[in-house]
């Protein structure tokens, strides 16, 4: 635990220190007396910079110890800005509320693969060659159709994504300008077919593909729900609905599963296995996985009676409030309030969901309770995307998937953005070794450890 001393607050109108203009920081090591000047650069110290503090000449050297990079800078980034405590977020500098209001999803995905919004003739171009990529190879129904029938959807959509790279291998030149673009686009047409594949896989109903007179979301609604009909009539209240929450989950700058693309593209492998990476990162229940497990939150709360007892459940830590809460934004996440004024749309255009009452008084006894005001947990983007995808007649299990087709253009961007890097090497970190040290190895006949089928894991009986 570090005991730094807390400088007293400044005095009433004093403005506190103000910069020097010499942008280092200087650290004593009180095991030697010995200090250092480290250089500052964008409000950061480089971590390698502590490497030569040290005790002993022989030492390796200090490093910085930051389980899960609560807080430290993997890259430098010019694709979104978010600021968590006033529940900003940006895209190329573009607030979040303009794009939902103005833009859409593919619109989005140009700004934030090439940094701004296309023109018309640009626009054009890049929407005519996302939509005449939307196929897959036919051999990609084999491969699904080897899924049980209850597979995740998610699974199937890891698995696939993945196997894309087996369709095109040229894709591992990661500097040709041109198998960048066609991965880019690839990825962006062809993730609504593959999740759309997955469901109908699911429902155990022939696949639809893809209808090119059709919008991104139009076209994406045609695959999950054309029947028998010749041609699907996308609402476009349902469309716009789909597309706006496209665009909310579109990037979200150094999460989890961006954080697992940029690592595994380091690697330099091709851009649909570390996309593949990002899918696997988002299935989890406390990133993408979220909005599927609120719903299963929801209706295991049932009734508004019974929402007391639940957050007490959550202050006990038997519970988590799932939906709430988030690494960056410690305020409303503007994500969750576009969303939930979006609901009423949605819900104009299908059957009122009562989980909506229950979670709006949900979120209303949380946010009046200090347990999670003091902590500064408030709903996320998933609190109430759930609802809104259930009304769509979207079943649970997709949830995450519509979260991946968003997010898979945030993705490529950062994909794009990590190999052009300069301070780009391969993802390698350290470790505190706490284990054994000069073991030697025991023959088996001498071994007497007790049976030691638990622990880590532990082996059913
Ligand atoms: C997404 O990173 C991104 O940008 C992600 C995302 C994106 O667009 O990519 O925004 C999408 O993943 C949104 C988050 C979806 N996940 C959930 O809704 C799951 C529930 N939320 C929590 O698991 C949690 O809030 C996280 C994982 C989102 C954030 O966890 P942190 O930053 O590690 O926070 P923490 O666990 O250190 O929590 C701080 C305190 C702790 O209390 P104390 O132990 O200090 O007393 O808050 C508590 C936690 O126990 N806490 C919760 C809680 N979230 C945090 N308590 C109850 N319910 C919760 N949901």
């Amino acid at each position: 635990m570090s005991t730094e001393q807390q400088s007293e607050a400044p005095a009433e109108g004093d403005e506190g220190p103000v910069a020097s203009g010499n942008d280092t920081l200087t650290v004593t090591d009180n095991r030697t007396g010995r200090s250092y000047e480290l250089p500052i650069e964008d409000d950061t110290i480089k971590a390698l910079d502590l490497r030569q503090i040290k005790v002993h000449e022989e030492d390796f050297g200090m490093m910085a110890f930051d389980p899960a990079f609560t807080n430290t800078a993997s890259c430098r980034s010019a694709i979104t800005y978010i600021d968590g405590e006033a529940g900003i977020l940006e895209h190329r500098g573009i607030p979040i509320e303009q794009l939902c209001e103005h833009s859409t999803f593919l619109e989005v995905s140009y700004l934030l693969v090439f940094g701004e919004l296309p023109t018309r003739p640009q626009l054009e171009a890049w929407v005519h060659d996302v939509t005449i990529h939307t196929f897959v190879h036919e051999d990609i129904k084999k491969f699904l159709s080897g899924f049980r029938y209850d597979a995740h959807p998610m699974g199937m959509l890891l698995a696939s994504t993945g196997a894309l790279s087996t369709f095109y291998p040229d894709a591992n030149k990661i500097l040709d300008p041109i198998e960048r673009y066609l991965a880019t686009i690839r990825l962006i047409a062809k993730m609504p077919t593959l999740a759309a594949f997955s469901y109908r896989h699911n429902m155990g109903q022939p696949y639809v593909y893809p209808d090119n007179d059709l919008s991104y979301p139009e076209n994406f609604l045609s695959m999950m729900f054309k029947m028998t009909e010749t041609k699907y009539e996308p609402d476009p209240r349902l469309a716009k609905a789909i597309d706006v929450l496209f665009i909310l989950h579109a990037d979200h700058e150094q999460n989890c599963s961006t954080s697992a693309v940029r690592g595994v593209g380091s690697s330099d492998v091709d851009p649909y296995s570390a996309v593949a990476a990002g899918i696997a990162a988002l299935y989890g229940r406390l990133h993408g996985g979220a909005n599927e497990a609120v719903l299963q939150m929801l209706r295991r709360i049932e009734s508004v009676d019974n929402i007391p007892s639940f957050l007490d459940a959550v202050k006990k830590r038997e519970e988590k409030l799932m939906g709430f809460g988030h690494r960056v934004y410690k305020n409303y996440d503007p994500r969750a309030r576009i969303i939930k004024s979006h609901a009423d749309e949605v819900f104009e255009a299908t059957e009122y969901n009562p989980l909506v009452e229950l979670a709006t008084e949900l979120e209303k006894q949380a946010l009046d309770d200090d347990f999670f005001t003091s902590r500064k947990l408030y709903p996320n983007v998933d609190f109430y995307s759930g609802i809104i995808y259930e009304a769509l007649k979207i079943p649970p299990g997709m949830f995450t998937v519509i979260f991946a087709i968003a997010r898979t253009a945030g993705w490529i961007a950062q994909w794009l953005e990590m190999t052009d890097d300069p301070d780009k090497k391969i993802s390698r970190p350290r470790q505190i070794y706490t284990g054994a040290r000069e073991a030697n190895y025991i023959p088996l006949g001498e071994r007497t450890g007790e049976d030691r089928i638990s622990g880590p894991a532990t082996r059913p009986s």
